[in-house]
Protein backbone atom coordinates (compact mmCIF):
# COMPACT_ATOMS: atom_id res chain seq x y z
CA UNK A 1 0.00 0.00 0.00
CA UNK A 2 0.65 3.54 -0.54
CA UNK A 3 0.26 6.08 2.34
CA UNK A 4 0.08 9.89 1.96
CA UNK A 5 -2.03 13.01 1.97
CA UNK A 6 -3.46 13.62 -0.62
CA UNK A 7 -2.81 10.11 -2.30
CA UNK A 8 -6.15 9.70 -4.42
CA UNK A 9 -4.15 10.64 -7.56
CA UNK A 10 -1.69 8.58 -6.65
CA UNK A 11 -0.31 6.47 -10.17
CA UNK A 12 1.37 3.47 -7.40
CA UNK A 13 -1.42 1.14 -7.29
CA UNK A 14 -1.72 0.62 -11.00
CA UNK A 15 1.93 0.71 -11.41
CA UNK A 16 2.63 -1.71 -8.94
CA UNK A 17 -0.70 -3.78 -9.50
CA UNK A 18 0.32 -4.10 -13.61
CA UNK A 19 4.07 -5.45 -12.49
CA UNK A 20 2.41 -7.86 -10.06
CA UNK A 21 0.22 -9.40 -12.91
CA UNK A 22 3.10 -9.33 -15.29
CA UNK A 23 5.43 -11.59 -12.46
CA UNK A 24 1.87 -13.73 -12.30
CA UNK A 25 1.94 -13.03 -8.39
CA UNK A 26 -1.23 -11.10 -8.25
CA UNK A 27 -2.71 -13.41 -6.48
CA UNK A 28 -0.32 -12.84 -3.62
CA UNK A 29 -0.06 -9.40 -3.96
CA UNK A 30 -2.41 -6.13 -4.02
CA UNK A 31 -1.45 -2.92 -3.60
CA UNK A 32 -3.96 -0.16 -2.52
CA UNK A 33 -3.37 3.39 -1.95
CA UNK A 34 -4.65 4.95 1.50
CA UNK A 35 -5.37 8.61 2.67
CA UNK A 36 -2.98 9.12 6.04
CA UNK A 37 -3.45 12.85 7.29
CA UNK A 38 -0.43 14.19 8.94
CA UNK A 39 -2.02 13.88 12.50
CA UNK A 40 -3.15 10.39 11.91
CA UNK A 41 0.58 8.97 11.11
CA UNK A 42 1.50 7.64 14.12
CA UNK A 43 -1.51 5.96 15.09
CA UNK A 44 -1.58 4.52 11.40
CA UNK A 45 1.97 3.34 11.94
CA UNK A 46 0.97 1.51 14.93
CA UNK A 47 -2.18 0.16 13.72
CA UNK A 48 -0.10 -1.52 10.54
CA UNK A 49 1.85 -3.29 13.18
CA UNK A 50 -0.58 -5.27 14.41
CA UNK A 51 -1.74 -6.41 10.66
CA UNK A 52 0.62 -9.12 9.86
CA UNK A 53 -1.02 -9.12 5.86
CA UNK A 54 0.47 -5.93 5.02
CA UNK A 55 4.02 -7.05 4.17
CA UNK A 56 5.41 -3.40 2.79
CA UNK A 57 4.50 0.07 2.63
CA UNK A 58 5.01 3.06 0.34
CA UNK A 59 5.27 6.28 1.61
CA UNK A 60 5.15 9.56 -0.08
CA UNK A 61 3.73 13.16 1.27
CA UNK A 62 3.62 14.47 3.44
CA UNK A 63 5.24 11.57 5.62
CA UNK A 64 8.33 10.71 3.77
CA UNK A 65 10.77 12.61 6.96
CA UNK A 66 8.40 12.21 9.95
CA UNK A 67 7.72 8.60 10.00
CA UNK A 68 10.96 7.90 10.29
CA UNK A 69 10.69 8.67 14.14
CA UNK A 70 8.33 5.52 14.12
CA UNK A 71 10.31 2.65 12.25
CA UNK A 72 12.27 0.24 13.98
CA UNK A 73 15.38 0.66 12.04
CA UNK A 74 16.30 2.97 9.01
CA UNK A 75 18.56 1.65 6.50
CA UNK A 76 21.48 3.56 6.34
CA UNK A 77 21.37 5.16 2.68
CA UNK A 78 17.51 6.44 3.83
CA UNK A 79 19.04 7.90 7.15
CA UNK A 80 21.79 9.78 4.78
CA UNK A 81 19.18 11.26 2.69
CA UNK A 82 16.70 12.02 5.60
CA UNK A 83 13.57 10.39 4.06
CA UNK A 84 12.18 6.93 3.78
CA UNK A 85 9.70 6.15 0.86
CA UNK A 86 9.69 2.49 1.74
CA UNK A 87 8.73 0.44 4.82
CA UNK A 88 9.28 -3.24 4.60
CA UNK A 89 8.10 -5.70 7.39
CA UNK A 90 10.42 -7.97 8.48
CA UNK A 91 10.55 -10.93 11.00
CA UNK A 92 13.22 -10.41 13.75
CA UNK A 93 13.84 -13.21 16.22
CA UNK A 94 14.70 -11.09 19.30
CA UNK A 95 11.44 -8.74 18.57
CA UNK A 96 8.40 -9.41 20.31
CA UNK A 97 6.17 -7.14 17.75
CA UNK A 98 6.39 -6.73 14.18
CA UNK A 99 9.83 -4.98 13.17
CA UNK A 100 9.47 -1.92 10.33
CA UNK A 101 12.45 -1.21 8.43
CA UNK A 102 12.56 2.17 6.18
CA UNK A 103 14.23 2.53 3.17
CA UNK A 104 15.25 5.12 0.49
CA UNK A 105 14.52 4.37 -3.64
CA UNK A 106 13.72 7.81 -5.03
CA UNK A 107 18.16 8.11 -5.17
CA UNK A 108 17.76 5.22 -7.64
CA UNK A 109 14.44 6.33 -9.44
CA UNK A 110 16.74 9.46 -10.22
CA UNK A 111 19.87 8.09 -10.42
CA UNK A 112 18.99 4.96 -12.87
CA UNK A 113 17.69 6.94 -15.97
CA UNK A 114 20.55 9.01 -15.75
CA UNK A 115 23.52 6.24 -15.82
CA UNK A 116 21.23 4.59 -18.91
CA UNK A 117 22.32 7.33 -20.74
CA UNK A 118 26.05 8.66 -19.55
CA UNK A 119 28.09 8.11 -17.39
CA UNK A 120 28.51 10.16 -14.78
CA UNK A 121 31.76 10.87 -13.71
CA UNK A 122 33.24 13.86 -13.68
CA UNK A 123 30.05 15.22 -15.09
CA UNK A 124 28.84 18.72 -13.89
CA UNK A 125 25.45 18.72 -12.61
CA UNK A 126 22.82 21.78 -11.26
CA UNK A 127 20.37 20.23 -9.30
CA UNK A 128 17.56 22.64 -8.79
CA UNK A 129 15.74 22.63 -5.54
CA UNK A 130 16.70 21.79 -1.83
CA UNK A 131 13.98 19.46 -0.39
CA UNK A 132 14.13 16.01 -0.01
CA UNK A 133 14.01 14.91 -4.05
CA UNK A 134 17.12 16.80 -4.14
CA UNK A 135 18.95 15.45 -1.29
CA UNK A 136 18.19 11.69 -2.58
CA UNK A 137 19.44 13.15 -6.22
CA UNK A 138 23.06 14.64 -4.71
CA UNK A 139 23.16 11.55 -2.48
CA UNK A 140 23.55 9.60 -5.63
CA UNK A 141 25.13 11.50 -7.86
CA UNK A 142 27.88 11.75 -5.33
CA UNK A 143 28.41 8.60 -5.26
CA UNK A 144 29.12 8.32 -8.83
CA UNK A 145 31.64 10.73 -8.44
CA UNK A 146 29.88 13.57 -10.10
CA UNK A 147 30.23 17.62 -9.66
CA UNK A 148 26.77 18.51 -8.23
CA UNK A 149 26.21 22.03 -7.56
CA UNK A 150 23.20 22.96 -5.85
CA UNK A 151 20.73 25.87 -6.63
CA UNK A 152 17.37 27.02 -4.84
CA UNK A 153 15.17 29.72 -4.64
CA UNK A 154 15.99 29.83 -0.94
CA UNK A 155 19.70 30.38 -1.01
CA UNK A 156 20.03 29.87 2.19
CA UNK A 157 18.75 26.40 2.43
CA UNK A 158 20.80 25.29 -1.19
CA UNK A 159 23.92 26.18 1.62
CA UNK A 160 22.96 24.49 3.98
CA UNK A 161 23.06 20.85 1.87
CA UNK A 162 26.39 21.84 0.15
CA UNK A 163 27.51 22.13 3.67
CA UNK A 164 26.11 18.59 4.64
CA UNK A 165 26.86 16.70 1.62
CA UNK A 166 30.37 18.66 0.27
CA UNK A 167 29.11 19.90 -2.98
CA UNK A 168 28.77 23.64 -4.69
CA UNK A 169 25.73 26.16 -4.47
CA UNK A 170 24.44 28.68 -6.28
CA UNK A 171 21.92 30.82 -6.34
CA UNK A 172 18.78 30.11 -8.43
CA UNK A 173 19.19 33.38 -10.73
CA UNK A 174 23.19 32.35 -11.31
CA UNK A 175 23.10 31.86 -15.33
CA UNK A 176 26.91 30.15 -14.99
CA UNK A 177 25.32 27.71 -12.76
CA UNK A 178 23.49 26.39 -15.42
CA UNK A 179 25.82 27.11 -18.73
CA UNK A 180 28.02 25.18 -17.57
CA UNK A 181 26.59 22.39 -16.22
CA UNK A 182 26.50 18.94 -18.56
CA UNK A 183 23.39 17.89 -17.21
CA UNK A 184 20.19 19.72 -15.04
CA UNK A 185 17.51 18.22 -12.91
CA UNK A 186 15.15 20.25 -11.55
CA UNK A 187 13.64 18.25 -8.02
CA UNK A 188 11.24 21.66 -7.31
CA UNK A 189 7.35 21.07 -8.39
CA UNK A 190 7.66 24.65 -10.31
CA UNK A 191 5.81 23.65 -13.64
CA UNK A 192 3.64 20.53 -12.08
CA UNK A 193 -0.17 20.74 -12.92
CA UNK A 194 -1.60 22.95 -12.40
CA UNK A 195 0.83 25.47 -13.25
CA UNK A 196 1.87 24.32 -16.07
CA UNK A 197 2.99 27.47 -17.93
CA UNK A 198 5.87 28.01 -15.33
CA UNK A 199 9.61 26.64 -15.44
CA UNK A 200 12.15 27.03 -12.75
CA UNK A 201 14.50 28.66 -15.26
CA UNK A 202 14.57 30.92 -17.94
CA UNK A 203 14.91 29.35 -21.64
CA UNK A 204 18.52 31.07 -22.37
CA UNK A 205 19.52 28.78 -19.11
CA UNK A 206 19.86 25.85 -21.25
CA UNK A 207 21.83 25.33 -24.40
CA UNK A 208 22.23 22.11 -26.84
CA UNK A 209 24.71 19.58 -25.43
CA UNK A 210 22.78 19.39 -22.31
CA UNK A 211 20.79 16.47 -20.79
CA UNK A 212 18.01 17.88 -19.08
CA UNK A 213 15.67 15.85 -16.06
CA UNK A 214 12.56 17.29 -15.07
CA UNK A 215 11.21 14.93 -12.04
CA UNK A 216 7.75 16.70 -12.48
CA UNK A 217 5.78 14.06 -14.45
CA UNK A 218 2.54 15.99 -14.68
CA UNK A 219 2.30 17.24 -17.28
CA UNK A 220 4.30 14.74 -19.44
CA UNK A 221 6.14 17.32 -21.06
CA UNK A 222 6.73 20.12 -18.96
CA UNK A 223 7.73 23.87 -19.64
CA UNK A 224 11.51 22.87 -18.57
CA UNK A 225 11.39 19.94 -20.62
CA UNK A 226 9.96 21.93 -24.10
CA UNK A 227 12.35 24.73 -23.21
CA UNK A 228 15.38 22.24 -23.57
CA UNK A 229 13.95 20.39 -26.58
CA UNK A 230 13.66 23.79 -28.33
CA UNK A 231 17.31 25.00 -27.26
CA UNK A 232 18.37 21.28 -28.44
CA UNK A 233 19.40 19.79 -25.57
CA UNK A 234 18.29 16.40 -24.66
CA UNK A 235 15.92 15.59 -22.26
CA UNK A 236 14.60 13.20 -19.17
CA UNK A 237 10.88 12.86 -18.20
CA UNK A 238 9.75 12.96 -14.49
CA UNK A 239 7.49 9.25 -15.34
CA UNK A 240 11.62 7.73 -15.34
CA UNK A 241 12.06 8.58 -12.12
CA UNK A 242 8.47 7.25 -10.93
CA UNK A 243 8.86 4.25 -13.04
CA UNK A 244 12.54 3.58 -11.31
CA UNK A 245 11.92 3.89 -7.42
CA UNK A 246 8.41 2.00 -8.32
CA UNK A 247 11.09 -0.76 -9.85
CA UNK A 248 13.50 -0.56 -6.52
CA UNK A 249 10.71 -0.93 -4.04
CA UNK A 250 9.07 -3.33 -5.79
CA UNK A 251 12.11 -5.61 -5.69
CA UNK A 252 12.33 -5.12 -1.99
CA UNK A 253 8.72 -5.64 -1.45
CA UNK A 254 8.67 -9.02 -3.05
CA UNK A 255 12.51 -10.52 -3.84
CA UNK A 256 11.81 -9.93 -7.78
CA UNK A 257 13.22 -8.07 -10.66
CA UNK A 258 11.09 -5.47 -11.91
CA UNK A 259 8.69 -6.27 -15.17
CA UNK A 260 10.26 -2.62 -16.70
CA UNK A 261 8.46 -2.72 -20.00
CA UNK A 262 5.21 -3.81 -18.40
CA UNK A 263 5.49 -0.92 -15.90
CA UNK A 264 6.33 1.78 -18.28
CA UNK A 265 3.26 1.15 -20.93
CA UNK A 266 1.23 1.50 -18.09
CA UNK A 267 2.67 4.42 -16.39
CA UNK A 268 3.36 6.10 -19.85
CA UNK A 269 -0.71 5.22 -20.73
CA UNK A 270 -1.17 7.01 -17.20
CA UNK A 271 0.77 10.15 -17.70
CA UNK A 272 -0.89 10.87 -20.56
CA UNK A 273 2.04 10.77 -23.02
CA UNK A 274 -0.34 11.51 -25.47
CA UNK A 275 2.98 9.57 -27.59
CA UNK A 276 4.84 12.51 -27.57
CA UNK A 277 8.27 12.60 -26.21
CA UNK A 278 10.78 15.15 -26.61
CA UNK A 279 13.42 12.58 -26.31
CA UNK A 280 15.85 13.08 -28.70
P1 LIG B 1 10.45 17.57 -1.83
O1 LIG B 1 10.70 17.00 -0.47
O2 LIG B 1 9.39 16.84 -2.60
O3 LIG B 1 11.70 17.76 -2.63
P2 LIG B 1 10.11 20.16 -0.58
O4 LIG B 1 10.90 19.70 0.57
O5 LIG B 1 8.82 20.84 -0.35
O6 LIG B 1 9.77 18.99 -1.60
O7 LIG B 1 11.07 21.10 -1.47
C1 LIG B 1 10.60 21.74 -2.57
C2 LIG B 1 11.75 22.52 -3.22
O8 LIG B 1 11.22 23.14 -4.38
C3 LIG B 1 12.32 23.63 -2.37
O9 LIG B 1 13.70 23.70 -2.64
C4 LIG B 1 11.61 24.88 -2.90
O10 LIG B 1 12.34 26.08 -2.79
P3 LIG B 1 12.40 26.93 -1.44
O11 LIG B 1 13.41 26.23 -0.57
O12 LIG B 1 12.81 28.28 -1.84
O13 LIG B 1 11.00 26.87 -0.86
C5 LIG B 1 11.48 24.53 -4.35
N1 LIG B 1 10.37 25.21 -5.03
C6 LIG B 1 9.05 25.06 -4.81
N2 LIG B 1 8.34 25.80 -5.69
C7 LIG B 1 9.24 26.44 -6.47
C8 LIG B 1 9.14 27.36 -7.56
N3 LIG B 1 7.95 27.77 -8.02
N4 LIG B 1 10.28 27.82 -8.14
C9 LIG B 1 11.49 27.41 -7.70
N5 LIG B 1 11.66 26.54 -6.66
C10 LIG B 1 10.55 26.06 -6.07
Amino acid sequence: MVIGSPVNHSLSPQLHNTAYEALSIDEQYIYVACEVAKPDLATYISGIRTMQHICSISCTIPHKESVMQYLDEIDPVAQKIGAVNTIIRTSQASSTHSYLKGYNTDWLGILAPLKKRVPLTDKKITIIGAGGAARAAIYGLLIEQASVTVVNRTLDKAKVLAQEFGCNTAALDHKAAFDSADIIINTTPAGMHPNEMISPIPKEYIHAGQLVFDIVYTPFNTMLLRDAHEQGADVIHGHEMLLQQAAAQLTLYTGKAAPLEAMERVLLQLVDSGGSTLSV
